[in-house]
């Protein structure tokens, strides 16, 4: 049974970004997340129907930064040099910006977002646009064998049902065969205060204490567990069968024991950062109704599922912010979910008359701090909440 923790309101799809004449359609539901104190995973009270949110007309490109795509080419590196795998499954495959680093006749990837879905299969790579269930696992297992590696980024957390994920991939693999995967951490959304990583396609925040109790369920064992840095702290966790020939490495168990020390198999923990989340909303509203009272124009960086979240939960809507700005020509011309702050391109928005810019897309920070030195040098500045709100000198 799950406990609820903390409660985030009235919200609507985080990477839902719209068109004017589609408010009228908008889709909202309540977002509260809750720990289950036996498998001690931190889950969404109420999970959102896929379909919702992984369609035709998804908007989050992976090879949007340039941090992600050297990302994905070092983990694709260490992949060919560790493990040489001949064939490959992908879930989550989204613009190709992993698989691209393979040969074509080695992968095969899912991708439900059927936009997404064609780009890979235009460039070659056999996709199959569908949600990864147990009924699917079977279809490509007949079609094209066993496989040798599962990679999921991003994407495991996605998915509600966990012990049939798991177990469908399992069956996929070859003996011998491993899982890669990785998602945010929820050590690092505690520590950092970034509740902003809660939202409808997280379904689950995991920590490795959680993981490691749902996969033995499952047949499957961790064998190393690297911290990562994407998405403000992610784990790349190491999988294979529980009779799998690889050793355990210590990483597994010094993450569990650290876990375990930061308190995150007690409710308590999560209590009390829901108190830090509450003091944050504040002082966020505090700060920018202080500013605009000096009359300073404050816009918004990265148009991400993370801010939406934010401005959703703390009401913040164009009396504060006048604009997103984001590079993601799919996002531009269209509204903020919620909130219809209007998105538009870096290029026209982040001009002279500009005085703050809110770290949207803080999990970028050194990226965009580098690439805006004309707005900093012209004495622009950025406003941050992680760890806790404020501004950037
Ligand atoms: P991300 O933080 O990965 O999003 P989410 O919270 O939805 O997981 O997305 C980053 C967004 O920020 C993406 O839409 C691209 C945009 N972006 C810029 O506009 N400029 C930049 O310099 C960077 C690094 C990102």
């Amino acid at each position: 049974m799950k406990r609820i923790f903390l409660d985030l309101g009235k919200q609507s799809i985080a990477n839902g970004f719209l068109k004017e004449n589609e408010i009228e359609n908008e889709y909202f539901y309540n977002l509260s997340i809750g720990f289950n104190e036996k498998i001690k995973l931190v889950s969404l009270m109420n999970f959102v129907d896929g379909t919702i949110m992984f369609n035709d007309s998804y908007v989050y490109h992976s090879s949007s930064s340039k941090t992600m795509r050297d990302h994905f080419k070092s983990v694709a590196d260490m992949i060919k040099e560790h493990f040489n795998p001949n064939s490959i499954l992908e879930i989550g495959s989204n613009d190709g910006v992993f698989l691209k680093h393979f040969h074509k006749k080695n992968v095969v990837a899912v991708e439900p977002c059927s936009n997404f879905a064609k780009i890979t299969h235009k460039m070659g790579y056999k996709t199959y646009a569908e949600f990864w269930d147990k009924n699917l696992a079977e279809k490509i297992e007949n079609k094209h064998g066993k496989m040798d590696l599962v990679y999921a980024a991003n994407c495991i957390c996605h998915i509600p049902n966990l012990d049939e994920t798991f177990s469908a991939i399992n069956n996929i693999l070859n003996d011998d065969g491993i899982i890669i995967f990785e998602d945010p951490s929820l050590l690092e959304m505690l520590e950092r205060n970034s509740y902003d990583q809660i939202y409808d396609e997280h379904a689950h925040i995991f920590s490795v204490l959680a993981l490691n109790n749902i996969l033995k369920k499952n047949g499957l064992e961790i064998f190393k567990v690297e911290n990562i840095k994407p998405h403000g702290g992610s784990n790349r966790i190491f999988t294979k069968e529980l009779l799998g020939r690889y050793d355990i490495d210590k990483s597994v168990n010094e993450n569990i024991d650290l876990e375990l020390k930061k308190g995150l198999d007690k409710f308590k923990t999560y209590e009390k950062f829901a108190e830090r989340v509450q003091n944050s909303k504040q002082d966020l509203i505090n700060l920018l109704k202080d500013l605009k009272a000096k009359g300073k124009k404050i816009i918004s960086y990265g148009a991400t599922s993370k801010s939406s979240i934010i401005f959703n939960f703390c009401e913040i809507d164009t009396k504060y912010i006048d604009y997103i700005i984001d590079t993601t020509p799919d996002k531009q011309e269209k509204l903020s979910p919620g909130m219809h702050i209007p998105v538009i391109s870096p290029e026209e928005g982040l001009n002279e008359t500009v005085d703050y810019a809110f770290l949207g897309a803080w999990n970028y920070e050194k990226e965009i701090l580098n690439k805006e030195k004309n707005f900093i040098d012209r004495g622009g500045k950025f406003i941050t909440h992680v760890p806790y709100v404020r501004i950037l000198q």
